[in-house]
C-alpha cells in the first residue's frame, strides 16, 4: 500500500469490503474488533455498520479513496450516548492518522451529531489506544478489572468518557468529504 499525506473522513460504503478485509488481514491484533477472515465476511461487517437503520455512524479514515481505517460512533439515543470505537490497519499506523481522525469524529459527534457523552474502553495491555482516546479530549474515569480472559490471564480495560461540555482538544482535524 502506498501512504499519501493526509487522510479524509469519508461515510463507510459496501465498496470498502475489500479493504476491510485486507485491514484485518494486516495484523493479528485485529482479531478482537470482529470476525472478518473472508470477503462474505467482510460484506456482512460493512453491511452491519452501514444498514438504514443502523445504530452506528461510521466513517471510513480514506488515503485517497482508499479505507485505510475506521471511526465508528455506535448510537444510544435514548441517552444521547455514543459507544466510540476505531481502528486502522497497520501498514498506516502511527501517524497520528486515528488520533486525528478519532479527534474529528468525536467533535462531528458532540456537535453536529447531537450527542452528549461518548464512552470507550481499551484494554490496558494496548496503549496505543488510550494515546488515540487521550488525543481525542476522552478522560480516563476507571478501570474495570480482569475485564477479559485472553489467552487464560485476566486483562483490565481502562474507561474513558468524554462530554459534549469537556474541553475540546488542539487537534489537526481531517476534512470530511462526501463520494
Ligand atoms: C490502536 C490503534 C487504532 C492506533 O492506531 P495508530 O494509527 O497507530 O494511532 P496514532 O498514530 O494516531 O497514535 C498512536 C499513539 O499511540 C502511541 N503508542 C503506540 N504504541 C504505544 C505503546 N506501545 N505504548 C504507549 N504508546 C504507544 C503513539 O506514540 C501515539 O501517541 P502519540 O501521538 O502521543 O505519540 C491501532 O494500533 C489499531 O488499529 N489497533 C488494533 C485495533 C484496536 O486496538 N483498536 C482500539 C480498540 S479499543
Amino acid at each position: 500500500m502506498s501512504i499519501g499525506s493526509s487522510p479524509t473522513l469519508r461515510r463507510l460504503h459496501a465498496r470498502d469490503a475489500a479493504t476491510v478485509l485486507a485491514a484485518f488481514a494486516s495484523n493479528s491484533d485485529m482479531a478482537r474488533q470482529g470476525d472478518v477472515s473472508s470477503q462474505a465476511e467482510a460484506e456482512a461487517y460493512v453491511d452491519r455498520l452501514i444498514a438504514p437503520d443502523s445504530p452506528h455512524e461510521a466513517w471510513a479514515v480514506a488515503d485517497g479513496d482508499t479505507l485505510v481505517g475506521l471511526v465508528c460512533v455506535s448510537v444510544d439515543q435514548a441517552n444521547r450516548n455514543g459507544w466510540f470505537w476505531y481502528w486502522m490497519t497497520d501498514a498506516a499506523r502511527g501517524r497520528g492518522w486515528t488520533s486525528r481522525a478519532a479527534a474529528t469524529v468525536a467533535h462531528w459527534a458532540l456537535t453536529v451529531r447531537g450527542l452528549e457523552r461518548l464512552e470507550l474502553g481499551h484494554r490496558v495491555n494496548n496503549p496505543a489506544s488510550g494515546a488515540v482516546a487521550r488525543h481525542a479530549g476522552f478522560v480516563k474515569e476507571g478501570t474495570e478489572r480482569g475485564k477479559f480472559l485472553i489467552d487464560g490471564e485476566r486483562i483490565d480495560v481502562d474507561t474513558y468518557g468524554r462530554l459534549r461540555s469537556d474541553p475540546c482538544p488542539a487537534f489537526e482535524p481531517l476534512p470530511f468529504v462526501e463520494t
